[in-house]
C-alpha cells in the first residue's frame, strides 16, 4: 500500500505540531546575522553561498531566505564551521539534470557507490541546520526520479551518485530537515552529541526502486533522532561501527524501507567494528523489508553490545526481526572485501552480538507480497541463504556461530502474518546456554514464545 501523500504530510505537520522547542542557543553568541542572495533561478548560487559561509564560518546566522528558491548546481562545503545556525527557510534545488551531477562527481573520480562524495559538506562544532517548520518550506529538491529510473532492469543503482549531505559537528542538532527525492543516501552524521529531530525524507517513487536511498547513516556517541518520517528504499537508519549512545524514537519509516539497522558490520576482515547502547523505541513501520535489523560481514570482526529495539508497530512488514551475521552486498562484487579483492572472503571470525532484545511488537507480516522492487538477482539478496522462507516469520536469526549471539531476549512479540496462518521462526545458533532468556525456542518452524 502507498500512503497518499496527503497522509504524510498530516502525520508530518502533526509530529511537527507536536515537536518541543529547538535547541537555540542564544542570539547574543551569534551576532552575526547573514543573508544568502538568490539569483532568483538564473544561476547556480553556490557561490553566492560559499561566499557567505566564508564571511560567516564562526558565531553566526546564515538564512536562507523564506520565498525563495536557490539553485544548488555545484557542491557546497563548508568545513570550518564554528557555532554557525544554518536557517533553510527557502527551497534548495540540485540540477534537474543527471550528466550535470556526474560531471562533478567524475571529476573527483569518484565513481562507485562506496565513496561518497557529498552535495552538501557542513563540519565543526555546534552547527545546527534548522529547516523551515512550515512544509512547504526548507525542501532540498534532489530530482531523484530520473536517476532512479534510469538504473537498468537489474542494475543496482546507476554510477555517479553523491551523498547528499555530510553533518560533522559536536553539540549540534539538525531540524526540520527536509529531502524530496533524493538521488541516494541522505544525511551521513558523524560527531558527538547531536540531535536530529522533525526530519521528513521522501523519496517514494513513481517509476523505478528508489536504491541506495539511506536515510541517516550514523557514526557517532550520543545521536539522537526522533519525531522523524523517513520514506525510503534502504535502511531508515544505519548506525555503523563506532557508534555508542544512539537514540532512534518516535519516528515513522516505510514504503520500501530497509528498516531500523545496526550496520553492516565487519566488512573490513581486519578492523573491529564495535557499536553498543543503541535504543530503538516507538517506531511505526509500513511496508518495509525490514524492521529491526542486525546484519554483519561473516569474517568480520567487533563487538555489538546493549542493543534494543521496543514498542515497535509494524504493518505489511516483510521481516519484522531480522539478524544476519552473514551478510553481502547485493549485485557489487568490488565492494565484498575491500581493497579490489573480490574473492576469498574467510569465515575466520564474527562481529559478536550481544545484550539484545527485542520487546512489544505488534503488527502484520508481509505475506503476500514480500520483498521490494530492490531484488536484482535470483535469489533476491534479501533471500539469500534462507531456502525454506514461508513469508510467515515473525523473526530470523541466524548467527555465525554458537558463540556469537549472546543474551538475546524476545518478549511480547505479537505479530501475525496477513495470510492468517500462525507466525513462523528460523533461528540458528542462538544456543540455550548463551540465551537463557531468549523468549521462543531458537528453531525453524512455527514461532512458540516460552
Ligand atoms: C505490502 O508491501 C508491498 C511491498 O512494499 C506492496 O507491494 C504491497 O502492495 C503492500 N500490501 C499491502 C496490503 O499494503
Ligand atoms: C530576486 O528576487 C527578489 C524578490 O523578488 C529580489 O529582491 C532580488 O533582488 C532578486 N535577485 C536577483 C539577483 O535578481
Ligand atoms: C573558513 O574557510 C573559508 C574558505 O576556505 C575562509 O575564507 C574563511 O576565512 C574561513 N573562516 C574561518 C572563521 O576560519
Ligand atoms: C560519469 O562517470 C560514469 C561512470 O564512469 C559514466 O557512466 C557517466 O557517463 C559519466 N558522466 C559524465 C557526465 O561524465
Ligand atoms: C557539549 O556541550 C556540553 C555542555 O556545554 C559539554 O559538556 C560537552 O563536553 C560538549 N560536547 C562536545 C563533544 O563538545
Ligand atoms: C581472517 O582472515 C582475514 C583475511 O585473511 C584476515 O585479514 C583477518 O585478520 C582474519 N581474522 C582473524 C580473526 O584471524
Ligand atoms: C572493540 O571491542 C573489543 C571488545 O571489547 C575491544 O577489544 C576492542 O579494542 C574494541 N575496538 C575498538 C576499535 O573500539
Ligand atoms: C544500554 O543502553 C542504553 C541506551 O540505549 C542505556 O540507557 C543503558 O544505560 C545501557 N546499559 C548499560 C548496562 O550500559
Ligand atoms: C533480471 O534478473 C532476473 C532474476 O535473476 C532474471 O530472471 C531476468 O532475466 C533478469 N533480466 C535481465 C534483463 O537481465
Ligand atoms: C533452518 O533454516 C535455515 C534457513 O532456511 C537453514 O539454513 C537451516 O539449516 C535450518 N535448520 C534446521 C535445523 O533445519
Ligand atoms: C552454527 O555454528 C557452527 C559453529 O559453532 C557452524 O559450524 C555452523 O555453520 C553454524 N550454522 C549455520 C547454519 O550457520
Amino acid at each position: 500500500m502507498l500512503i497518499p501523500r496527503s497522509a504524510i504530510l498530516a502525520l508530518v505537520s502533526s509530529s511537527l505540531a507536536l515537536g518541543a522547542p529547538g535547541l537555540r542557543r542564544s542570539d547574543t553568541s551569534r551576532p552575526h546575522r547573514c543573508v544568502v542572495p538568490s539569483s532568483n533561478g538564473t544561476a547556480d548560487d553556490t557561490p553566492a553561498v560559499q561566499k557567505v559561509f566564508a564571511r560567516c564560518a564562526k558565531d553566526s546566522v546564515v538564512v536562507f531566505k523564506e520565498g525563495v528558491d536557490y539553485n544548488i548546481f555545484t557542491p557546497v562545503s563548508v568545513t570550518n564551521l564554528s557555532n554557525v545556525e544554518i536557517q533553510v527557510n527557502g527551497n534548495l534545488h540540485l540540477p534537474q539534470s543527471i550528466a550535470e551531477v556526474q560531471k562533478v562527481v567524475n571529476r573527483t573520480n569518484r565513481v562507485t557507490y562506496a565513496d561518497g562524495q557529498h552535495w552538501f559538506t557542513f563540519q565543526g562544532p555546534k552547527i545546527d541546520y534548522i529547516g523551515s517548520s512550515d512544509v512547504n518550506n526548507g525542501w532540498i529538491n534532489s530530482y531523484g526520479q530520473a536517476w532512479w529510473d534510469a538504473n537498468p532492469v537489474n542494475g543496482t543503482g546507476i554510477d555517479s551518485r553523491p551523498h547528499l549531505m555530510s553533518f560533522k559537528t559536536t553539540n549540534g542538532s539538525l531540524k526540520y530537515f527536509k529531502s524530496r527525492k533524493p538521488i541516494a543516501w541522505n544525511v551521513q552524521v558523524e560527531g558527538d552529541d547531536i540531535e536530529v529531530s522533525h526530519a521528513f525524507i521522501d523519496a517514494e517513487s513513481t517509476g523505478s526502486f528508489p536504491f541506495n536511498t539511506d536515510g541517516f547513516d550514523v557514526t557517532g556517541t550520543n545521536v539522537r533522532i526522533t519525531d522523524s518520517v523517513i520514506y525510503n528504499g534502504d535502511d531508515a537508519i544505519a548506525v555503523q561501527s563506532g557508534s555508542h549512545n544512539v537514540v532512534f524514537e518516535r519516528n515513522t519509516i516505510g514504503y520500501q524501507s530497509h528498516g531500523m539497522s545496526i550496520g553492516s558490520l565487519g566488512q573490513s576482515q581486519d578492523e573491529f567494528a564495535n557499536v553498543s547502547n543503541i535504543h530503538f523505541e516507538d517506531v511505526t513501520v509500513i511496508d518495509a523489508v525490514y524492521g529491526a535489523r542486525f546484519k554483519s560481514w561473516m569474517g568480520g570482526q567487533g563487538l555489538a553490545k546493549n542493543i534494543t529495539w521496543k514498542n515497535i508497530r509494524v504493518y505489511n512488514v516483510t521481516f519484522p526481526i531480522f539478524v544476519t551475521q552473514s551478510y553481502l552486498n547485493q549485485g557489487s562484487s568490488q565492494t565484498q572485501l575491500g581493497d579490489g579483492q573480490t574473492t576469498g572472503r574467510v569465515n575466520n571470525a564474527s562481529v559478536v552480538m550481544e545484550d539484545f532484545s527485542w520487546t512489544d511488537f505488534t503488527g502484520t507480516i508481509n505475506t503476500f507480497r514480500p520483498g521490494d522492487g530492490s531484488c536484482a538477482s535470483d535469489p533476491c539478496w534479501y533471500d539469500v541463504g534462507l531456502p525454506n522462507l514461508k513469508h510467515t516469520e515473525a523473526v530470523i536469526i541466524e548467527c555465525n556461530t554458537e558463540k556469537s549471539c549472546k543474551n538475546f531476549a524476545l518478549r511480547n512479540i505479537q505479530l501475525i502474518p496477513q495470510s492468517m496462518e500462525a507466525p513462523t521462526a528460523v533461528c540458528i545458533n542462538a544456543t540455550s546456554a548463551l540465551n537463557p532468556n531468549l523468549g521462543f525456542d531458537c528453531r525453524n518452524g512455527t514461532f512458540v514464545p516460552s
